[in-house]
């Protein structure tokens, strides 16, 4: 008995032992943290109830303070001080406070918002090596962005906003696999954001707002998980930048964007808000920004968006806050969004609208500031997702990108004609031809002309003109010879002295800056000359008087006058007369196209022009001729053409790169026009373009019957089968989804040739027994 009693003595001691032993161990470590941590904070009022019998674990969870534990581990702390808190005392030490918490080491979450902190972050930080969400806004944190939190391999939020932290963003956040949230707004970081961005493929919210970074973004596009990106009060531009489909949230404003909207906003199918306001940014609104799906905010103020808005369009009912104003669009309001003023903020002043009440600029203003910045004009927008656009305009230096001027695009804008060219003010100079760089200028482009590997022009070599050559041509600036307004300007029929006939295009300089700035610009265009581009054949610069800046630009360029190969094609029956090219002069003019792209890569270097069958025009011989293409004046572009013209060697793997997914763009577009000259149809959406696609290749493995059935009717009976195939074949391998597996130009003209060559064998006996297609001039095309 006695021997049981002191037993369960022994029992009872060592219970109570252990327990003792055990709670004094709790106590030596979180409880002692965190009285510590309340001092160290100064005894903020959020934890004036926290004493040494505090039982932490069960706190009840408030606004201010929540701690979590988890099997007797502490895995969070919350601690949320007053809004505006000030400044910790002199004595606080963030070095001491932080070897306090990771006495905390099994912390997920830390939040540590509006305590007066300050002081940089620690490196120490990082001993915290459970980590997955921090939290630290609203303090006094100064300095960089410690490089230890790399080390911290479970991070998935790191919120650090309403800071002071400085200098670039580090280049490690990619290493960190899991971060999904990565928020700094309102620092004081700058520099660019990162390449290695692009790589942080969890990452659904990014928020950079109200810091002083610049430059352009990387390609974003990669972030496919990405949802929320706010940018704004940063200086980042000018390009838009490349993102991907999945965002809700975009946020873009007061930055220096300055380039058009990207066509590809079109597919942001989940998009909800969407700021762009207070940047520069030009061309057309997308008018399908209205009915994207899930919008309800939509916010493009202050910008020198241009375009005409129909009545018509249709809209979102989500749509509820619309804010156009401050930009130069013209037309009148979409009533879809008048229809209901009540759920419905819809601002628009300060653009010339002609329906409405709020304050609206006269038309002749928005088209005036929209020639200024040398919009891209909607035609040129592409079903066609790109990795880079270029920005256009003619801001100070920057010169504009695309020349373009199909006619049937000249002739719709028509309309504008009233708002001529004026004569030159007074106090304009024209540049005296004989000036001092042109003539080195000159003899390049005669060099480059004659060594090219191609054949000879029959047009009169490069030169500069003078103001009165160009009034004299265009009957000094007559409405008759007005031909539209285009993408940089206005556009001028005439007649030069030696009888040859021009189209003059009328660039305005927006901002002042000297003729030098031009040099190269107009260097390259005098090189881009070919049988198959419209060439330019010279120009000629107005000058300010009082500082000799440039006022305006006129190029010259042939005059192509037989309308576009789409009015030769597809629109045959509607438009126009029903003249149609026979399939031989449709397999030369592609021919013809193929060559003007490979010119355009090999010889200028010029890459992603985005042609189109309307930018294709056709002369009096129906040679077909690139009318659009990616003119590069702007520096950064330069910088890629001296490239492309340069030997290949010393590119570098990443340039080469690019400019091989350029090329590649170029060729699925040319497979787009080669689609319509097969089918005799127009295809508009990507989509479209690819269900064709599949059905050419169903064509291509069944018999010649089959695919006598999807090319044109009109020339059904006039193609060889062996040569409707191959085109078909080429075809359908320049509009494959993977670029690379796209073919080169060489493998297309190579292709192309064949099947003429196939072609013309047979035509002759074919021909004889049938009348004649329509064929203006000689039958047989010759390829150059
Ligand atoms: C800081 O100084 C104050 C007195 O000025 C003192 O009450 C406080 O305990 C000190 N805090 C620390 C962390 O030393
Ligand atoms: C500790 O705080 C609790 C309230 O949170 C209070 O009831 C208790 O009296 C305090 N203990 C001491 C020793 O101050
Ligand atoms: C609690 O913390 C200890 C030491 O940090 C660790 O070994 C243990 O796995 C943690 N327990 C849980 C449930 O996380
Ligand atoms: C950081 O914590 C504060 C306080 O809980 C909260 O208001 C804020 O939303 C958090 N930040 C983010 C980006 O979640
Ligand atoms: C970026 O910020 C750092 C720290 O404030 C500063 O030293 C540096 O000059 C800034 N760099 C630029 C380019 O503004
Ligand atoms: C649109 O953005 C501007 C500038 O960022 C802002 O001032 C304006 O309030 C916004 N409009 C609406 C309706 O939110
Ligand atoms: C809207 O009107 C324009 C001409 O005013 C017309 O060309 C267009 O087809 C119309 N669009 C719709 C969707 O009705």
């Amino acid at each position: 008995m006695a021997q049981v009693f002191r037993n369960s003595v022994v029992l009872v001691i060592v219970v109570l032992f252990v327990r003792i032993d055990l709670s004094q161990q709790f106590q030596s470590s979180p409880t002692r943290t965190l009285l510590r941590i309340q001092k160290l904070l100064n005894f903020p009022a959020a934890l004036s109830n926290w004493n040494d019998s505090t039982d932490f674990c069960n706190l009840e969870p408030d606004a201010s303070v929540t701690v979590v534990c988890y099997e007797g581990n502490m895995t969070q702390l919350h601690i949320i001080g007053k809004k505006g808190a000030l400044l910790l005392p002199r004595n606080f030490s963030m070095r001491v406070f932080v070897t306090t918490l990771v006495k905390l080491p099994d912390l997920k979450v830390l939040t540590l918002v509006s305590l007066g902190l300050w002081g940089s972050i620690p490196g120490k930080i990082a001993h915290l090596s459970s980590l997955e969400i921090l939290n630290m806004s609203s303090n006094f944190l100064y300095g960089a962005i410690p490089q230890e939190i790399s080390l911290l391999s479970g991070l998935r939020t790191l919120i650090l906003d309403d800071n002071m932290l400085a200098g670039q963003l580090p280049d490690w956040f990619s290493v960190l696999p899991l971060l999904t949230v990565l928020s700094l707004k309102h620092n004081i970081l700058n520099g660019s954001l990162p390449d290695s961005f692009s790589e942080l493929e969890n990452l659904r919210i990014l928020s950079l707002s109200y810091n002083r970074f610049y430059g352009e973004l990387p390609d974003l596009s990669t972030l496919t998980n990405l949802q929320v990106l706010e940018l704004e009060g940063n200086g980042f531009g000018p390009q838009f930048p490349q993102l991907g489909n999945k965002l809700v949230t975009l946020k873009l404003s007061r930055n220096k964007f300055r380039s058009c909207i990207p066509a590809e906003v079109s597919s942001f199918y989940q998009l909800q808000r969407l700021d762009v306001s207070l940047n520069s940014l030009v061309g057309p609104l997308p008018s399908v920004l209205f009915s994207l799906p899930s919008l309800s905010y939509l916010n493009i103020s202050g910008n020198k968006l241009t375009g005409m808005i129909l009545d018509n369009i249709s809209c979102n009912d989500e749509l509820k806050v619309v804010d156009l104003s401050s930009n130069h669009l013209t037309g009148s309001l979409p009533k879809c969004l008048l229809a209901d003023t009540r759920n419905r903020v819809v601002l628009y002043p300060r653009n010339c609208f002609v329906t409405g009440d709020q304050q609206q600029h006269p038309v002749s203003f928005c088209r005036n500031e929209a020639l200024a910045v040398g919009i891209i004009p909607e035609e040129k927008k592409t079903y066609q997702s790109r990795n880079t656009f270029l920005a256009p305009s003619i801001v100070g230096g920057v010169v504009g990108v695309v020349i373009l001027f199909g006619i049937v695009y000249l002739v719709v804008r028509r309309k504008n004609e009233k708002n001529m060219v004026k004569n030159p003010p007074t106090n304009l100079i024209v540049e005296n031809p004989s000036a001092g760089y042109t003539s080195k200028l000159l003899s390049d482009s005669r060099y480059i002309s004659q060594t090219m590997p191609f054949a000879p022009l029959g047009l009169s070599t490069y030169r500069v003109l003078s103001y009165e050559e160009i009034e004299d041509a265009t009957n000094n600036f007559d409405s008759s010879a007005f031909m539209g307004e285009g993408s940089q300007g206005q556009m001028y029929r005439g007649q030069l002295k030696d009888g040859s006939l021009v189209a003059i295009r009328c660039l305005k300089m927006k901002r002042r800056s000297s003729i030098h700035n031009f040099t190269h610009h107009i260097d390259l265009i005098s090189k881009l000359r070919h049988r198959h581009l419209v060439s330019a054949l010279g120009h000629c610069f107005e000058l300010y008087l009082e500082d000799s800046s440039v006022s305006r630009i006129f190029l010259v360029f042939e005059y192509v006058p037989n309308g576009t190969l789409r009015s030769w094609i597809s629109e045959r029956h509607t438009r126009h007369s029903r003249r149609s090219l026979a399939w031989t002069q449709r397999i030369a003019a592609a021919v013809g196209i193929a060559k003007g792209i490979q010119f355009l890569h090999m010889v200028a270097g010029v890459y992603s022009n985005n042609i189109k069958i309307t930018d294709v025009l056709l002369d009096q011989n129906l040679v077909a001729k690139i009318s659009s293409y990616n003119l590069p004046l702007m520096a950064e572009s330069m910088a890629k053409v001296s490239r492309g013209v340069s030997s290949g060697g010393s590119k570098d793997s990443s340039d080469q790169e690019r400019i091989n997914q350029e090329a590649q763009a170029d060729i699925y577009d040319f497979g787009a026009i080669l689609l319509e000259t097969i089918r005799g149809r127009s295809f508009k959406s990507k989509n479209e373009i690819n269900a064709q696609r599949e059905k050419l290749q169903e064509a291509i493995s069944g018999d010649s019957v089959a695919r006598k059935n999807v090319v044109d009717p009109a020339i059904q009976n006039e193609c060889l089968d062996q040569s409707l195939k191959t085109m078909m074949e080429v075809c359908v391998r320049c509009l494959l989804k993977d670029p690379i597996t796209r073919p080169s130009i060489e493998d297309v003209i190579w292709n192309l040739q064949f099947a003429s060559q196939v072609q013309d064998t047979w035509c002759g006996e074919y021909r004889s027994s049938d009348g004649s297609p329509v064929s203006p001039s000689q039958p047989k095309l010759s390829i150059c």
